[in-house]
């Protein structure tokens, strides 16, 4: 019988994987795509685009140009780490913390309701009706991310808000965008029920507002990346969906020297219009966004001296909207001052923490 040869030792592990070629952008980008169309998401290659670009801090043009530049272990790990979040529906925005609406960068965080595209129809209808170069005082409740109203703050240097959630995650989600947007000597950020921790001798003179509307029933046949992701209290807007809208629409009426502006469900424009009428608001309107969907309900309050200005006709809708001027001059400034007496006169730590608002 002759003797075996000794077998040689096996490859350490290290030899083994440098034997494979590493993947390359372009590789990893066509297997992560086919992964998540297999797994029924409905953006598989620009969600593959975010992740990979996020994973490995480039822009999606670097990511096409570059697409035979071999990955590193690392920064496969962190890719794998994006696409497993993904794969399990939770929302690719979230996995990055990021989002982009209308002119900003939101910061968004577990616990916050994403800003969505259509709601970017009510800040084009805001900006109608705000005054481009004067002072105006606006309150965006249930403010989120902080999405609507530090936009109006970031597209009119002049204007100051106060962004009201009852939500914690909410309200730190929004302090981070403010400080991001340098923001902080316009914007005061407050915890309560919709206008309720507004002092009353505050001036307000547009209330916006994307409140929850989702009917409660709805919610369990949401798509999973809203219904397992996004917080309840920011979609469930009670029975109907409607139970927001009748407390908030007479509040804000009664607290609105101009204007108050709501955020609809597509199916609760008959609805919302007719709650805003009940509770007085003027020249009641239903804005369509630009899917062709009831999106916004607006009216101008009792003695408002502002109106909208529409869109130029040959200016295409985008998401730069046109800066328009209100109808009349604003308020005399006398008229609007916050006196540092008054703002004091709460003694609430919170809201001794506000910037003093004052019409110049
Ligand atoms: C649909 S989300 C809108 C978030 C953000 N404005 C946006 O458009 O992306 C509704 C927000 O309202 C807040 N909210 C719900 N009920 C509220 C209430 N009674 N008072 C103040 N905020 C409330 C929720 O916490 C949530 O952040």
């Amino acid at each position: 019988m002759s003797e075996q040869p000794p077998r040689p030792p096996s490859p350490p592990a290290a030899s083994s994987a440098a034997a494979t070629p590493p993947q390359t952008i372009g590789e990893v980008l066509h297997k992560t795509q086919r992964f998540f169309a297999e797994r029924g998401l409905d953006s598989p290659r620009a969600d593959a685009l975010l992740l990979i670009g996020h994973a490995l801090g480039l822009e999606r043009m670097q990511l096409l140009l570059h697409h035979d530049r071999p990955l590193t272990e690392s920064e496969l790990v962190a890719v794998r780490e994006g696409v497993r979040r993904r794969a399990r529906r939770e929302p690719t925005h979230l996995i990055i913390g990021e989002r982009g609406f209308y002119t900003v960068d939101l910061k968004v965080v577990p616990g916050v309701l994403l800003p969505r595209p259509d709601t970017e129809r009510l800040v084009e209808a805001a900006l109608q009706w705000l005054p481009k170069d004067a002072p105006a005082f606006v309150a965006d409740i249930g403010c989120g991310s902080g999405a609507i109203g530090l936009t109006l703050a970031h597209e009119r240097p002049q204007l100051r808000v106060y962004c009201v959630d009852l939500a914690a995650e909410a309200l730190a989600c929004t302090k981070e965008n403010v400080a991001r947007l340098g923001l902080a000597e316009r914007v005061a950020v407050l915890r309560g029920d919709l206008l309720t921790p507004i002092p009353a001798e505050r001036q307000i003179d547009v209330v916006v507002s994307n409140p929850p509307y989702i009917p409660s029933a709805d919610i369990a046949g949401l798509d999973p990346e809203v219904r397992d992701f996004e917080p309840h209290l920011a979609l469930d807007g009670g029975a109907d969906g409607l139970g927001v809208y009748r407390r908030l629409l007479p509040l804000a009426a009664g607290r609105a020297r101009e204007a108050v502006l709501v955020e609809i469900g597509w199916d609760q424009g008959a609805a919302v219009c007719a709650l805003a009428a009940e509770a007085g608001l003027q020249g009641v309107e239903l804005l369509k966004d630009y899917g062709g969907r009831d999106r916004v309900v607006r009216g101008w309050v009792r003695g408002a001296t502002w109106r909208p200005t529409p869109p130029a006709p040959d200016e295409a809708p985008t998401a730069r909207a046109p800066s328009l001027e209100p109808e009349a001059a604003p308020v005399d400034p006398a008229e609007g001052a916050l006196t540092l007496e008054l703002f004091h006169a709460e003694h609430d730590p919170e809201i001794d923490a506000l910037p003093v608002f004052v019409r110049d």
